[in-house]
């Protein structure tokens, strides 16, 4: 007998069609599994056996043959276990489940590790693959019930939720009722409920905040320099509660990068919060980048829609450092393996930290700096290049004064910093409607031609730094966008030579150091 199950695999962040095709024939009991299927998936057979004997079904001891259609697409993990079992019962005729003895395929697509006890255990990336399933239309599924939460956001289609083998098969013989779960909707996290820091606890500090503001509101990238204890991680830590909220799309997008890594909270189902990565810097760049034996996003992509906290920047491995071009350029990341290619999203805000020399103290004006010119030049050549270039952004981070820091007064909140952000960022979703690119970060050269016209005096302003600080043609497109986020920010029109002139105050290490 023959029966055919649908499934579904991953490739990257997006789900493929997978038929489950089980053939029983007389013969010797034998059991294999073939169509570019990888150790886990073969390892089925075991689960798969004792899953339908523990949940006290009868298992075929004849010859087994699992097909796995289309035969030329590695697949990769247990996802297939419940398909497989659902398969080898409907194939054998001593199973009284109905509906595929015909070998007709089945109206559910079929998805679920299984334990030996039958158990229906959740699969990482069932977000994407419902999406990508319900684009290829198909409207009901069986997932198991620790994936609800994450499925429950996807609208249009009938999902049922099982949490072991026997549910399963008994809901789908007929002799059990479930109810299709619920469709949710999306409510965007506010940053404090994840316990980001907010503005309000950081003393002073006014040159860095109103960087990050800029930041916030541009979708600039940001390098602060300064000694250890001067507050950069917890200015960078409290950043990501003055970002605007995400939208659906946006959410959708970051949970499924974290579905596929295997990193979604399945109590939550799905990720509100614009996500704060910081991976050290004695990091693999495999888990940067992702890729790897079992393909997974890496660092960059997890940090996608969110942000991404290089501490320490210049301790950073170069190779590593390189490797950030591609999503700085363009926000994707590609990596190859042995015969695969993906491409995963990683659209981050970087915001980097370092202590302007080796010992720390370059600057400072209590303390004493010891090393040599040469020595602090090669410590900073190493972030040259490939990196400062794509940084909008360089803020100098002094250590905090004490009478900052003992002052009564309040600091503003985040929340309040927030509104002027949103404020900006509205003014940019209507400029750069239907084009590709949301931020003036992220401005084409012909858009920054086009918004970024300077009167004569701007001009003026610009035409002198530029000589006189030795500015590249990089920075000078840096300077434009950033002044454009600052005359948003004031909700002017036109860039006035304030706004340059605040914009070329945030090239520092262009004209200090190098
Ligand atoms: N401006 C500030 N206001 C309040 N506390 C501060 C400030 N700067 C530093 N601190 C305190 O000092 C600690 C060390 O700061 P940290 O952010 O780790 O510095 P860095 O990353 O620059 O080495 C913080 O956890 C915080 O308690
Ligand atoms: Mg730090
Ligand atoms: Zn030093």
């Amino acid at each position: 007998m023959l029966s055919k199950i649908h499934c579904y695999g991953l490739k990257g962040i997006e789900g493929f069609a997978v038929e489950v095709e089980v053939d029983i024939s007389r013969g010797l009991p034998h059991f294999d599994v073939v169509g570019l299927a990888d150790t886990a998936v073969k390892e089925a057979k075991e689960r798969v056996h004792s899953a339908i004997k523990n949940s006290g079904y009868n298992y075929p001891l004849k010859r087994i043959t699992v097909n796995l259609a289309p035969a030329d697409v590695k697949k990769e993990g247990p996802l297939y276990d419940l398909a497989i079992a659902i398969g080898i019962m409907a194939a054998d005729k001593d199973n009284d489940v109905p509906d595929f003895t015909s070998g007709k395929a089945t109206p559910f697509v079929i998805l679920g590790e299984l334990s030996l006890n039958g158990e229906v255990k959740p699969v990482k990336g069932l977000l994407p693959i419902l999406i990508s399933a319900r684009s290829a239309g198909f409207k009901r599924f069986i997932i198991p019930s620790a994936n609800a939460l994450e499925a429950s956001y996807i609208q249009g289609l009938e999902i049922f939720a099982v949490s072991s083998l026997s549910e399963a098969v008994e809901f789908i013989a007929g002799h059990l009722q479930i109810q299709p779960l619920k469709a949710l909707q999306f409510v965007p996290g506010q940053a404090q409920e994840q316990g980001a820091m907010d503005f309000k606890f950081v003393k002073g500090q006014a040159r860095a905040k109103r960087a990050l503001e800029i930041a916030a509101a541009g979708g600039h990238n940001v390098l602060m320099i300064g000694p250890p204890g001067s507050g950069k991680s917890m200015l960078a830590k409290c950043f990501p509660s003055i970002l605007p909220d995400m939208t659906f799309e946006e959410a959708l997008e970051v949970t499924k990068i974290h579905s596929v890594a295997g990193e979604l909270d399945f109590k939550k189902g799905i990720v509100s919060s614009r996500p704060f990565r910081t991976p050290h810097h004695s990091a693999s760049a495999v888990s940067l980048t992702g890729g790897g034996t079992h393909s997974r996003p890496g660092e960059i992509s997890l940090a996608h829609n969110g942000v991404l906290y290089l501490d320490e920047l210049p301790e950073y491995p170069r190779q590593c450092l390189e490797m950030l071009r591609q999503p700085l350029e363009d926000g994707t990341i590609t990596v190859a393996r042995s015969a695969l290619t993906v491409t995963y999203p990683a659209n981050f805000t970087l915001i980097a930290s370092m202590n302007p020399c080796p010992c720390g103290n370059y600057g400072s004006k209590h303390k004493e700096c010891k090393c040599s010119p040469s020595q602090i030049h090669k410590y900073l050549s190493k972030i040259s290049g490939p990196i400062l270039d794509r940084i909008d952004l360089h803020v100098e981070v002094d250590d905090v004064e004490f009478d900052d820091l003992r002052a009564e007064r309040e600091e503003e909140n985040s929340q309040s910093i927030k509104q002027r952000v949103d404020k900006a960022r509205k003014i940019q979703l209507e400029r750069f409607r239907g084009m590709k690119n949301f931020s003036n970060a992220k401005m084409s050269v012909p858009a920054t031609k086009r918004f970024c016209k300077l009167s004569q005096e701007s001009e003026q302003l610009l035409r002198t730094a530029f000589e006189n600080l030795k500015l590249s043609a990089r920075a000078h497109d840096r300077i434009l966008k950033v002044a454009r986020t600052i005359a948003d920010l004031e909700g002017e029109e036109e860039i006035l030579p304030e706004h340059i002139a605040e914009a070329i105050a945030y090239r520092s290490l262009d004209r200090k150091y190098l």
